[in-house]
């Protein structure tokens, strides 16, 4: 079996049903359900004997080398963590919590468990530490892509956060010997993403009629993939691998702010006949050290584990835009009271304005 941290999340849930789906093997899943986090999203696997939940931070050593203990999983797949950027302009303390401190304690006890297992056992096992393309800082327009060897310029303190937590697990690795790899993925998109990231905040507001907020000129450039893919290349990184080293992951669909967001209201114009959904694009106040452009250079993946992503930015971003369209409870559930709150406090200019 498997151990997966944060897998009530976005990309969580989306990486058990398709490893339950494709893989079939036993998943635990430990997390913190902090407001990201949505026990609806595994839903599906209510009653399913090959899924177990436990509630739990990944700080709390003693409840993960209890877990490690008494399951034995093969693998950790670390995917929890506090992931919205412009949180941790607000508030960057949790992410230092969650990410870096974290994330040490879980290597932690994954090591203290891996010293303890008989040789082959050892030799088999993964962490797997899934990091974002935000490590690598910034790119101007026509700079080469990210390769892994590209220096980690975090700009904020959420990149820092996770570029932290890399430098850790590759410690980890080198100095314990922890069978670690470190996957770093552009941004992903797909059903059951948390409506304060760009996509579904699109989507949820043009239904509403409320403006569409594009943070400065909306030229800034980022790279596309749909979460199915981030899956199948997490399955394949953690199958084929090699140990200690680091993987980019991207959907070699890199878009402006303002194309995707233009792509949304095409398909929601689409749907519902009559509306013009761009007319609600407003302009505000840029992101402060908002990055200009990642992209990212798979060769590695692609051409060390035969990786490459399946799902056009064209034909995903139109199905999401559906999904979101046919799963109006979901998006009612998880926009609550404190959902509001945040993006109140986000946007002034529009509430202001409202
Ligand atoms: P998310 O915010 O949707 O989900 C994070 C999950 O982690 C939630 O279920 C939350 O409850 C849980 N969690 C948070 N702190 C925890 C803790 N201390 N202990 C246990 N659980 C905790 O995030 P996501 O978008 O699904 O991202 C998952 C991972 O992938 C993150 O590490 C993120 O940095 C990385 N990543 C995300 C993207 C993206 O575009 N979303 C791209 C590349 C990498
Ligand atoms: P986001 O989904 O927050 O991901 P990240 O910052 O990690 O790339 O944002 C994607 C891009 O969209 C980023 O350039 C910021 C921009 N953006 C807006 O223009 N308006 C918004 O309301 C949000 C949430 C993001």
């Amino acid at each position: 079996m498997i151990l997966v941290t944060g897998g009530c999340g976005f990309i969580g849930s989306a990486f058990i049903l398709d490893w339950l789906d494709q893989v079939r093997e036993p998943v635990l899943n430990l997390d913190l359900l902090t407001y990201a986090g949505h026990l609806g999203n595994l839903r599906d696997l209510d009653g399913n004997p090959a899924y177990r939940f436990v509630r739990g931070d990944i700080a709390d050593i003693d409840l993960v080398s209890r877990l490690l203990r008494e399951h034995r999983p093969r693998a950790i797949v670390h995917l929890a963590a506090e992931s919205h950027l412009d949180r941790s302009i607000a508030a960057p303390e949790p992410f230092i919590q969650a990410n870096v401190v974290g994330t040490c304690r879980l290597l932690q006890a994954a090591h203290d468990h891996w010293r303890t297992l008989p040789p082959t056992e050892a030799a088999a096992f993964r962490f797997l530490n899934v990091s974002t393309d935000e490590v690598f800082g910034s790119l101007e327009p026509g700079e080469a892509a990210f390769d892994e060897a590209h220096p980690h310029r975090p700009n904020s303190p959420y990149a820092a956060s996770k570029a932290a937590a890399d430098h850790f697990a590759r410690a980890w690795h080198r100095t314990f010997g922890l069978p670690v790899i470190t996957t770093n993925c552009s941004n992903n998109y797909g059903p059951r993403q948390f409506p304060e990231k760009l996509i579904p905040l699109m989507v949820h507001n043009a239904l509403a009629g409320q403006p569409l907020p594009v943070y400065g000129d909306g030229r800034q450039v980022r790279d596309w993939l749909h979460v199915v893919d981030h899956c199948s290349a997490l399955r394949a990184v953690l199958d084929r691998g090699r140990v200690g080293e680091t993987y980019n992951i991207g959907g070699r669909s890199e878009r402006t702010n303002l194309e995707v967001v233009h792509a949304i209201c095409k398909v929601l114009d689409e749907a519902r006949p009559g509306a013009h959904h761009a007319d609600l694009v407003r302009h505000v106040e840029d992101r402060p050290g908002h990055d200009r452009r990642y992209a990212i250079d798979d060769t590695r993946i692609a051409t060390e584990l035969g990786w490459r992503p399946a799902i056009a930015f064209e034909q995903g971003i139109r199905d999401t835009v559906h999904w979101y369209l046919t799963h109006a409870d979901w998006v009612a559930c998880v926009t609550s009271g404190a959902y509001r709150h945040w993006v109140e406090q986000q946007y002034p200019s529009i509430h202001a304005a409202a």
